[in-house]
């Protein structure tokens, strides 16, 4: 098959994330529900929604991420403190978890997360009704987030999950064969990769019968960097002055640690080079941390 070349993308600025540093972090992170699941299956036998709901009891009795006068918003709206901090997580869990169910097409037989952390979101999806005798695929950097999400999938044999090591810096899906309906879908986890290569998109586009790539990711900043007030906060950081508003809180914060900075600059490419149809951007659609709200992304082969 030809392939409509694709131009080069833009320019990398600036320092990016340490790879090992990130490693480190989410292994320890995705180690400590390992330990509590591990625990609860001792307790109580194999049962996938107890143990999921275990491990997500813990991470609710973390702290509310709090940044100064920004709250979480969800769909726009700011959440309320007379809630506790674990009905937002639940909330928050929810809109990742519906978003991506919506959006799987009729006949869908393959979904494949990317950077799928301790697997709480595919294991959320498959328990909510994403179709039952789907295959499922848990791709992730960390040992302790593979061996949590095959230790959910141990506990129901209905649930046909596969998890592997994957690396976004040298994609391979190679693993993956036979030509089943294949969703692909990523929630925070590009966002640990501050420039991705178009080898990541060229590399889902190859993978056998895939149908949509969907993305909960913080890109807002992204959507129209040359906007207005985007430009404006960007004069104000300069002067040292702070924000304007939240978003602009929000890019200068993605832009500091190192988050992703061309997911919407890569894709709009392959967009205009007729191999991709983006179809959707919601902008900040959901947040947990106020300055992290995640914009959904989807698109499909052109
Ligand atoms: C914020 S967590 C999100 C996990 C999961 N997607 C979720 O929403 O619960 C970020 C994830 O990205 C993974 N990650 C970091 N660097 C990666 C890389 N180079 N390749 C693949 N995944 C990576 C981390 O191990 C971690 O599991």
């Amino acid at each position: 098959m030809s392939q409509i070349s694709v131009s080069a993308g833009q320019p990398q600025t600036g320092r990016v994330k340490d790879v090992e540093e990130v490693r480190r972090h989410y292994d320890a992170g995705w180690r400590a529900y390992l330990d509590v699941a591990e625990a609860a299956l001792k307790e109580e036998g194999p049962n996938l929604a107890r143990i999921l709901g275990h491990c997500l009891a813990t991470r609710s009795s973390g702290e509310r991420k709090q940044r100064g006068r920004f709250r979480p918003r969800i769909g726009g709206e700011p959440l309320s403190d007379r809630v506790p901090h674990a009905c937002h997580l639940a909330y928050y869990t929810s809109v990742l978890v519906e978003t991506i169910r919506n959006r799987l097409p009729e006949g869908t037989g393959r979904i494949v997360e990317m950077g799928s952390g301790w697997g709480a979101v595919i294991t959320s999806l498959w328990l909510s009704g994403a179709p039952r005798n789907a295959e499922y695929w848990a791709l992730e950097y960390t040992d302790a987030g593979r061996r949590l999400s095959s230790l959910f999938a141990s506990m129901e044999p209905a649930y046909k999950l596969e998890s592997r090591a994957f690396d976004y810096h040298q994609p391979d899906f190679s693993e993956i064969t036979g030509t089943a309906k294949t969703v692909v879908f990523s929630t925070y986890s590009i966002e640990q990769i501050t420039y991705i290569k178009d080898e990541l998109i060229e590399r889902i586009l190859a993978i056998p019968g895939f149908a949509r790539c969907i993305h909960v990711e913080p890109v807002g900043w992204q959507v129209d960097p040359g906007a207005p007030l985007a430009r404006f906060d960007r004069f104000a950081k300069k002067l040292g002055l702070p924000p304007l508003d939240q978003a602009a809180a929000s890019r200068r914060r993605c832009w500091r640690k190192r988050k992703n900075r061309n997911l919407l600059e890569t894709l709009r490419r392959f967009e205009a080079a007729g191999r991709i149809v983006i179809e959707e951007i919601d902008t900040d659609l959901v947040a947990n941390d106020p300055l992290n709200p995640g914009t959904l992304v989807v698109w499909r082969p052109a």
